[in-house]
């Protein structure tokens, strides 16, 4: 046992939480849109082919905002082809499989009204440039009485999309993706579009690609230059981070929000840099619109074969320890909230996802969907500035926390324990909170790290609450075992 301690005091905040930092991802790749969020067919399906059953468990998740189709896919795409009642079939050379269209953009639109969350949608600069941005946003947004938007009109929505979120590409810096570029042929190129986008709506919020990794060679110098280039036509950069135990290193594995808060520091040092550099009052924000726990080293081993539809791919089992990881990369985010805006969790549905839809069949909870849904519920208000003091676990603090004050006056302190040995016996000074009880603190944790949910047992894996913490005396006493994610509400 190993003492930790902390203060939380509403004197000290970093910002308030823009609830786009609970965004999730869905793109054309494996069984996230076909036999994921749409099966024509499925018992649960509405006369639209949308899964009910999925669309309860994302309102359940409380995903805010969607990023949608790519992801490597949409630098292959033409948006042409997924609208209107002929939908050609297409090779997807970025994930190797059959793309039917039958799934565009009018039956994204629809999903995510009935989900509830925002669109976020993503051009193709791969491939294409600034005129087929343009006629996308003029065939989403524009209301009526032009080609495009009659276009759409013809199709069925008389009203417009108004997709407020656009990304400008997606990855550019990486040799994987499709017509990817060096980066002043990406900052003029995204300069330009965003340019004429807002020619046509002025209102949009643009992100930027950022490099597609911290340890992508390009990272930094591309952030530099692009921003250089498009510092005022754009409104955020977008940072990707995917974690894994990288030969069997679970020490590190649990590491992993101190290395993305890391990530998200070097961001921010670049963004203001080009800002003092031009002279400039705007802050470039941050859009954190990829980022989980992936067994990428493993999928690479096993790339696809032959082309085909909807095929398994990047369909990971979580278990009990990436549960607490996709905890503590929710803490990194939720201490970084007064510069990252908007965040994705890649990606919502089967791959690297929080939901598992069996075709035909049941879907169900991930380990990984318990931490998110709880942060997305109770990580609303002001993120109190908090600085927790533990024995190391490796190379980082043991304890990882933050807290938010809702505006009701509750306060949720989330806190993960990344030893995994020795319980921590947290001591947080609340005195600065005025009398507060415990409301409840939950748990999740277990003797077998290993421990996964399966259809068979969809609730193997989750948070349960615990009855041994106690507030008195403007003193939390707390107990977080070994590799736990802790929810811990105090009003
Ligand atoms: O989320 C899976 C893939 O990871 C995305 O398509 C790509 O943008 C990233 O490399």
């Amino acid at each position: 046992m190993s003492n930790a301690s902390l203060t939380l005091d509403p004197a000290f905040t970093i910002g308030a939480v823009d609830p786009r930092l609970f965004g999730s991802f869905v793109e054309h790749l494996g069984r996230c849109v076909y036999t994921g969020i749409f099966e024509p067919g499925h018992p649960a399906a509405d006369e639209h082919g949308l899964r009910r059953d999925v669309l309860d468990l994302v309102r359940e998740l409380g995903v805010t905002v969607v990023r949608y189709p790519g992801g490597n896919f949409v630098s292959g795409y033409r948006w042409e082809d997924g609208v209107g009642p002929e939908r050609p079939v297409r090779l997807d050379p970025a994930w190797k499989s059959i793309e039917p269209n039958v799934f565009g953009l009018g039956e994204f639109i629809n999903w995510t009204r009935l989900a509830g969350v925002i669109p976020m949608m993503a051009v193709n600069l791969g491939t294409r440039g600034v005129q087929e941005a343009c006629d996308l946003l003029e065939y989403a947004n524009h209301p009526a009485g032009t080609a495009l938007s009659e276009l759409r009109v013809s199709h069925g929505a008389i009203k417009p999309y108004d997709i407020g979120l656009w990304c400008l590409g997606n990855e550019m810096d990486g040799p994987w993706q499709t017509g990817h570029k060096t980066a002043a042929e990406y900052g003029r190129l995204a300069a330009e579009t965003a340019r004429a986008m807002r020619m046509i709506d002025p209102n949009l919020e643009l992100v930027a690609c950022g490099s597609s990794g911290a340890g992508m060679p390009t990272f930094g110098a591309w952030e530099a230059t692009v921003l250089e280039e498009a510092y005022d036509q754009v409104d955020y950069i977008s940072l990707h981070a995917y974690y894994e135990p990288l030969g069997g290193d679970l020490t590190s594995f649990l590491a992993s929000g101190a290395m993305m808060e890391s990530y998200i520091e070097d961001a921010i040092a670049t963004c203001d840099h080009v800002r003092a550099r031009l002279k400039k009052d705007k802050r470039i924000h941050l859009s954190f619109d990829e980022w989980n726990v992936w067994y990428m080293s493993r999928h690479q081993s096993e790339p696809p074969t032959e082309w085909e539809h909807a095929p398994r791919l990047l369909e990971d089992h979580y278990n009990v320890m990436d549960a607490v990881v996709v905890g503590s990369l929710l803490i990194a985010l939720l201490r970084h909230a007064d510069r990252v805006k908007i965040a994705c969790q890649a990606q919502l549905v089967n791959v690297i996802a929080p939901i598992v839809a069996e075709p035909g069949g049941p879907a169900w909870r991930q380990t990984t969907f318990h931490p998110f849904a709880q942060a997305a519920r109770y990580g609303r208000g002001e993120v109190l500035r908090v600085e927790p003091d533990s024995p190391p676990a490796g190379d980082v603090p043991a304890l990882h926390a933050t807290a938010v004050r809702a505006p009701d006056g509750t306060v949720t302190l989330f806190a993960v324990n990344r030893s995994q040995t020795e319980p921590l016996d947290l001591t947080a000074t609340v005195g600065a909170l005025g009398d507060v009880r415990l409301l409840e603190h939950t748990v999740l944790t277990d003797d077998d790290l290993d421990a996964r949910n399966t259809a068979d047992d969809p609730d193997r894996v989750r948070p349960h609450s615990v009855g041994t913490s106690v507030v008195g005396g403007g003193t939390l006493r707390a107990l977080l075992p070994p590799v736990s994610w802790n929810v811990i509400r105090l009003g």
